[in-house]
């Protein structure tokens, strides 16, 4: 690990073999030695979804790209999209469907409480939807959306489901193939812990006869995923230079991800956000997401008043250790912990001992040593 401890929400923290990835000579994008490792990744990528009813896509670009791809190539202009807008994320893809032409009716939630599937259920029945998008983990928050619920009702409806999985897939339990949704996204810098750079999409047979049957052309060159789909099912036409070093990073951290097993890894994640909840509780902070919605990989929590600044910079100048500032309305109000991709108990500890010096120092009320004592029974478990 470097001397810098990145526990934003993403990017995070690279491992030495990850990073020595990218420091390869370079190769060009039709050589046989890239191809291969780029279809090794398209196989890692079906183990990491559980995706092996529907394809896998890996594009060069950020998450953002693998949302728009997904609602360029699914959404005609005119379509009803319903979204739901759990926080900062969720409206990300109100403005994506907005300027791709659908017609977007949204179902605000209270922050931090969860999409509930009940609203969501009515709202289905009383219109006739195209699509539903969901944010899995609401990166923003903290917050777990009930995705096995929300897509089980979309799929009564038959709507399609778009679900952004960014912060989610490799930390928390997701198996495209017993889900039933449409489209799941995530992208490299996150739980993969692989530098920024690639979306990754796991994408149903039955979205895929969506594409080719649509009534308009994809409106776009680059994020058309019908055009894509030749590339996935056979690496080796040129289409548009992939991020050769990124994907050659993203492959090896993928790799490293099916050596830890992904079942082993959801619970490490499980393990170390029981922890760092269990932490925060013992220093009076309160945790944005609701309880029985928190997600394993971000944790948002409000600081006490006005201090939200002046933690964030203590625990960068003093100990190099990140943390991020709340998004949109929440600046100011919280901060963000992403505990993702490769942190284990020692980052958990570090983290929790200078979240606590840092209260101290500012005449916050919190006991010595409570945060690391509360968290040790969780983290005694990853022994
Ligand atoms: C839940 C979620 N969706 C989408 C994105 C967008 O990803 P990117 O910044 O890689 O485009 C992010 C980034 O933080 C995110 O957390």
């Amino acid at each position: 690990m470097t001397d810098e401890l990145l526990m934003i929400p993403g990017p995070t923290n690279l491992a030495h073999r990850v990073a020595e990835a990218m420091s390869k000579p370079q190769l060009g994008h039709l050589d046989p030695r890239f191809l291969e490792n780029f279809k090794e990744t398209l196989n890692l990528t079906r183990y990491l979804f559980v995706n092996y009813t529907g394809i896998p896509f890996v594009i060069s670009g950020s998450g953002t790209i693998g949302m728009e791809a997904s609602v360029v190539s699914l959404i005609e202009p005119g379509d009803k999209v319903l979204c739901l807008d759990t926080g900062y994320f969720g409206k990300r893809f109100v403005d994506l469907a907005t300027v791709h032409g659908a017609k977007v009716d949204v179902l605000n939630f209270e922050t931090g409480k969860h999409a509930d599937p009940s609203v969501i259920d009515e709202k289905l029945s009383k219109d006739n939807y195209k699509a539903i998008t969901i944010t899995h983990v609401e990166t923003s928050n903290g917050l777990l959306n009930p995705i096995k619920d929300l897509v089980k009702i979309a799929r009564k409806h038959d709507v399609y489901t778009i679900i952004d999985s960014v912060a989610a897939v490799g930390g928390c339990e997701l198996n495209f193939d017993q889900l039933g949704a449409d489209i799941v996204i995530t992208c490299s810098q996150k739980v993969i812990a692989a530098p920024p750079g690639a979306a990754l999409l796991a994408v149903s047979k039955r979205a895929l006869d969506a594409f080719e049957n649509r009534k308009t052309p994809i409106r776009s060159y680059y994020m058309n995923l019908a055009r894509w789909r030749k590339f996935m099912e056979e690496p080796g036409i040129y289409l548009a230079t992939p991020s050769i070093q990124i994907l050659m990073a993203l492959h090896e951290a993928l790799l490293m991800i099916k050596e830890e097993g992904l079942e082993n890894r959801w619970r490490r994640h499980k393990i170390i956000a029981d922890a760092i909840r269990a932490g925060l509780g013992a220093l009076n902070l309160s945790i944005v997401a609701e309880e029985g919605y928190r997600a394993n990989t971000v944790t948002g929590f409000y600081t006490p008043e006005g201090k939200a600044f002046d933690i964030c910079s203590m625990l960068r100048d003093r100990y190099k250790i990140h943390v991020a500032q709340g998004l949109g309305d929440l600046k100011g109000k919280i901060l963000r912990i992403g505990h993702f991709g490769n942190i284990t108990s020692k980052e958990t500890i570090a983290l929790l001992s200078t979240l606590e010096i840092s209260l101290r120092s500012f005449n916050i009320d919190v006991k010595r040593g409570s945060a690391v004592k509360a968290a040790m029974p969780y983290l005694e478990e990853l022994v």
